[in-house]
């Protein structure tokens, strides 16, 4: 059967865990220079509708080190942009490759691709969900942490796509997540009740607030996204003045707990959701968060067809 990760919702706890232990397990194979080939002679598609530092060049090289070739179109040089319909292009790209990385506008995009292409699509953004950020997160925690259960993650900022995954991401691992989001700003109801539906599996326990400080108590994890997301630079004027109190600097580090790490997925704009001083301070663990976007993209692409 043909498995996509279009979201979260496409994997079960268990597969959760077992994609972040395969990253885990081949991140030390990859530190120790052993070559792995478990992708040898496979060609993956990268189709691209929005800009990307991390995502593309990370799951360029995690393609590379599994021993596969990638293919890397921007949707600007495609007859997509010519008007092509999704569907058509899908079908073309099921028979030149074996799985196909996308960042797009649109979660139906995504749909699309999956229905239409018969590989393996994995979901390298879109407006709805940013599931490979995600797994690249809680990585980072479990190597921060030790373990992941039962720890709490504050989530400060827009109920945006980051977000959505986070709450599906810490709903697996039965990691506790507070998001601190402005009202009118909070996560889908839709990916909401589907996290916490996987709560009740696993005990986390899932809240959004509007308090940030209230939210910011006893937390192991203070997490920040931008404010105003890929596509929405329309909203930026008024974006930028209700989200002013969203934001991570030392004295939101000081009401969580003494040990508590920040993260960010990046790009961050420094002095908006995060301060300089956060970013570049002892608790920050952004830039190992930032490395581990390679590690999940190697876990998932192990675990989808490895
Ligand atoms: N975090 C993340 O997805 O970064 P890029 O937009 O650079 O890929
Ligand atoms: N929420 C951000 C994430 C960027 C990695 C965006 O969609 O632009």
């Amino acid at each position: 059967m043909t498995r996509s990760l279009k979201t979260l919702m496409d994997i079960t706890s268990d597969e959760m865990t077992e994609i972040l232990s395969r990253a885990k397990e081949l991140k030390a194979r990859i530190k120790r220079r052993e070559p792995i080939d478990s992708l040898k002679n496979r060609v993956v598609g990268m189709l691209f509708e929005k800009p990307s530092t991390r995502t593309r060049a990370s799951f360029e090289s995690a393609i590379s080190r599994l021993g596969a070739s990638a293919v890397y179109m921007p949707s600007s040089d495609l007859q997509l942009k010519r008007g092509e319909p999704v569907k058509d292009t899908a079908r073309m790209f099921g028979g030149y490759f074996d799985c196909l990385v996308a960042r797009v506008y649109k979660h139906k995009t995504i749909q699309e691709l999956a229905e239409y292409s018969g590989i393996p699509i994995i979901n390298a953004l879109c407006d709805l969900a940013h599931p490979t950020q995600a797994i690249c997160d809680l990585l980072t925690v479990l190597e921060a942490k030790g373990d992941l259960k039962g720890l709490k993650l504050t989530y400060v900022g827009d109920g945006n796509n980051v977000c959505h995954s986070l709450l599906l991401a810490c709903a697996h691992t039965g990691m506790n997540m507070t998001a601190a989001c402005p009202n009118g700003f909070f996560p889908s109801d839709d990916f909401l009740s589907s996290a916490k539906e996987i709560a009740n599996s696993t005990g986390s326990t899932l809240e959004v607030i509007s308090d940030v400080r209230k939210a910011s108590e006893d937390a192991d994890v203070l997490y920040t996204d931008t404010w105003v997301s890929m596509g929405e630079d329309d909203q930026k004027a008024e974006k930028m003045k209700i989200f002013a109190g969203y934001q991570i600097n030392s004295d939101l580090m000081k009401i969580a707990n003494k040990e508590a790490i920040a993260m960010h997925c990046l790009p961050a704009y420094r002095g908006c959701e995060i301060t300089e001083e956060v970013m570049e301070g002892p608790q920050s663990v952004i830039w190992q968060q930032g490395e581990n976007k390679m590690y999940a993209a190697i876990g998932v692409l192990d675990f989808l067809f490895g």
